[in-house]
């Protein structure tokens, strides 16, 4: 849905009501843990209802070598023994985006944890551009079959006694949601760390200036709203890795959307630096995987399961 229509106006109000409550506790205030997975620079969040201890995990990561093909599990497997030590129920596994930079464990996890799994019905369009590319025929279906509901923008939905609101913030991919969950937002790769910034805009189906609207109504959230990131790269001269922010630092500060700065301008900076990029290390393993909400491929008749590469040539 196109941000700037009324039904996405209401969305965000519903939002930054729902902040407002949480904030001054007439609902609860989420508890948030981050694991910060420092080879991919991922950050998964486990959240979670104090009172009824229901719990969300957002952005969960699989241990993958890709000069081996090892899978394993060892991110995913504290996130599981922190669920279990805290007594969580995990009622949702929720993804912002069809990740390039790493492999989602949303089903090693789901089957670990229960919770049903989602991810923004852009997810559609994700497909359909990634099953051309991988050629994944048509066992493949494309109609997001992979994840148990699919939110479209404004969906609203319950963890335990905490209200949470889906928003469509589309820009780095087609797809990207934001989770608005009490006084918390994970806004997945839109936002990074003031120091450093947004996230590339440079994939298919990405657009700098859907980014940057997509950004602005983020920012429109209260001063307050805590917000979760996805990645972190430590920005030049900060030597910890940080994923905790909140709306009025990013409106302060962020170096390239804060406060003051002009759409057109940002647009051809997010353009100019986007050309300079290098595709991600994990981007084909990732997108494969990704695109089927984390499942891998099929065995093939000898048991194992394989990945593909397309290969490209720069010769005409
Ligand atoms: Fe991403």
């Amino acid at each position: 849905m196109n941000p700037s229509t009324p039904a996405a106006d209401a969305a965000l109000e519903r939002a930054q009501t729902q902040v407002e409550a949480s904030r001054s506790g007439q609902t609860p205030r989420p508890v948030v843990q981050g694991f910060f997975d420092e080879p991919t620079h991922t950050a998964t969040f486990v959240v979670h209802d104090p009172m009824s201890r229901a719990a969300a995990v957002i952005d969960s990561v699989l241990d993958f070598d890709p000069a081996s093909g090892a899978l394993s599990f060892t991110a995913a497997d504290r996130v599981i023994d922190y669920v279990r030590t805290e007594h969580l129920t995990v009622a949702w596994i929720l993804e912002t985006h069809v990740h390039a930079d790493h492999l989602s464990a949303a089903p090693y996890l789901q089957g670990q944890l229960g919770g049903r799994l989602a991810i923004g019905r852009g997810i559609v369009a994700v497909q359909e551009t990634f099953g051309k590319l991988f050629n994944a025929g048509t066992a493949f279906a494309r109609t997001g079959a992979e994840f148990d509901r699919l939110f479209e923008d404004g969906d609203r939905f319950g963890l335990g006694g905490l209200e949470a609101t889906a928003l469509h913030v589309p820009g780095h991919t087609p797809a990207d949601l934001a989770y608005v969950i009490g006084d918390a937002a994970f806004v997945g790769d839109t936002l990074f760390m003031p120091d450093y910034g947004t996230a590339r805009a440079d994939f298919p189906g990405g657009d700098a200036r859907q980014l940057f609207r997509s950004i602005r109504r983020l920012l429109s959230l209260p001063d307050a709203t805590r917000l979760f990131l996805c990645h972190d790269y430590k920005a030049p001269g900060r030597d910890r890795f940080v994923t905790e922010t909140t709306v009025a630092a990013q409106r302060a500060g962020n170096v390239h959307v804060r406060d003051g700065t002009a759409e057109d301008d940002f647009v051809a900076m997010r353009e100019a630096r986007d050309r300079t990029l290098a595709a991600p290390r994990l981007i084909m393993p990732s997108i494969q995987v990704n695109m089927r909400g984390g499942r891998l491929p099929e065995p093939e008749e000898n048991g194992t399961r394989y990945l593909k590469i397309p290969l490209t040539t720069g010769r005409g």
